[in-house]
């Protein structure tokens, strides 16, 4: 293929909605031969180090939360230096982005600018190429199909209850193929409602923004019994080939004035906290637990990570910010043993894949991740296969948001055909 195939010719970008119904950027990206779309998702229990996302501010539109600024620094700002470059100079395009933002945190352009261009970027040379995108992005690695944690209760800010803790997702780990995993998630997401909604009622079924129940139960045990039974229920065994997850996101309820957790209506330090930590790990089969303390907590990371994790999965999401500085202050710590990633953390598909492969280097496991506010696109799906990740949260198996993610995994599973190679059984074995 002729190299001038591969030239950005047109960039357009526009205002769309997300699954909370909150504006966000959609950029498409012409090349010669080719196109490349992607949208932007959004979080609500954010990293304080996350880039920034550029909102406009004006009241008048959207209640303040308009991209408009963001639209305007593409077209005015980045469009014109894009132009013309060939779009396979990912590394470099994506370090004059940075270099044009000129801030720490992307906060003049706005990550939601910068990752719209970044990862429409690389949709546009795959498709030039004529390549799926995780094709693309493997660049020779051997391809992995996740492992889905399917977030089947939510709590904290994703729903209107009182659970402190966000996500309670359930981890199929004990199957050979990636599709008989998400169909036990989708089984137990299943039996679980009908649990739900027989001991407490109508309004247990309600949803929160991952696709999760959202009921009104109020104790991180509870939420764990109900998901346990629910396995059992559906046919599976608890332990064995399904296991169970948390992500705590304990910035969302921490205090910094009194240095205290609110955790399920009572005040409690990191001590108890931790306490709470090593009995659920004793009485449920989680193994796997993301920001069990507030992300500038590195030193409860390091502590819970050596005492538990031998046999268990800790998680750094709000504590890494998918940020390469971040992760390797973790490993010089011994902060965690898995890095969440985000691609709209950091705000390129580069920095992404910087912090991926120092994290993979030191032994670290790796969750590709939505995030609470999303949208159809499929992305992170083929990235998260491109990048061998072996695991990746995208919610409920509900929500057409969630599923489609889950759905284009699917497809790639059936294209990658017997060479498709699924990380559940490795994740059981190395969390024994
Ligand atoms: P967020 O939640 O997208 O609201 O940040 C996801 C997570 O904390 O993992
Ligand atoms: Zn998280």
């Amino acid at each position: 293929m002729e190299a001038s195939a591969f030239r950005v010719e047109k960039i357009a970008s526009r205002e769309i909605l997300d699954s909370r119904g909150n504006p966000t950027v959609q950029v498409d990206l012409h090349t010669k031969s080719g196109f490349g779309r992607f949208s932007v998702p959004s979080g609500a229990s954010k990293g304080h180090l996350e880039a920034l996302e550029l909102r406009d501010g004006e009241r008048q539109r959207y209640n303040g939360l308009g991209v408009q600024k963001a639209l305007e620094n593409i077209s005015r700002v980045i469009a014109p230096k894009i132009l013309g470059l060939d779009s396979r100079d990912q590394p470099k395009i994506d370090r004059l982005l940075n270099e044009l933002d000129g801030t720490e945190n992307k906060s003049k352009l706005g990550a939601n600018a910068i990752l719209g261009i970044s990862i429409a970027l690389a949709r546009a040379s795959a498709d030039t190429a004529n390549s799926p995108l995780y094709r693309t992005i493997a660049d020779g690695r051997k391809l992995v199909l996740p492992l889905p944690m399917m977030n089947i209760i939510n709590g904290g800010k994703h729903a209107g209850n009182d659970l402190s803790f966000q996500e309670f997702m359930v981890i199929p780990a004990g199957f050979k193929t990636f599709h008989e995993a998400l169909r036990c998630g989708s089984e137990v997401y299943h039996a679980l409602k009908a649990r739900l909604e027989a001991k407490y009622g109508k309004s247990a079924i309600n949803v929160g923004d991952e696709g999760g129940f959202a009921p009104d139960i109020e104790s991180v045990e509870e939420a764990l019994g109900q998901i346990s039974d629910a396995v059992e229920e559906a046919g599976y065994s608890p332990g064995q080939n399904v296991v169970l997850g948390v992500d705590a996101a304990a910035d969302s309820f921490y205090n910094e004035d009194k240095k205290t957790y609110l955790v399920d209506g009572k005040q409690i330090g990191s001590q108890d906290l931790f306490e709470l930590y090593a009995g659920i790990e004793r009485s449920f089969p989680v193994k796997s637990i993301e920001d069990p303390f507030h992300d500038e907590d590195f030193d409860n990371f390091a502590k819970i990570t050596k005492k538990l994790g031998s046999r268990f999965q800790i998680v750094g999401d709000d504590l890494f910010v998918t940020n390469i500085k971040r992760v390797e202050k973790g490993i010089r710590l011994g902060a965690a043993n898995a890095l969440l990633v985000k691609v709209n953390q950091i705000g390129t598909l580069t920095e992404t894949i910087e912090a991926v492969e120092k994290a993979r280097q030191a032994g670290y496991g790796l969750v590709m991740s939505h995030r609470s506010g999303e949208t159809e696109d499929t992305s992170i799906a083929d990235i998260s296969v491109g990048l061998a990740t072996g695991q990746i949260k995208t919610g409920a198996p509900a929500r057409g948001e969630r599923t489609c993610k889950y759905n284009r995994l699917l497809q790639i599973e059936e294209e990658l055909g017997s060479g498709a190679s699924f990380y559940g059984p490795e994740f059981l074995k190395k969390h024994q």
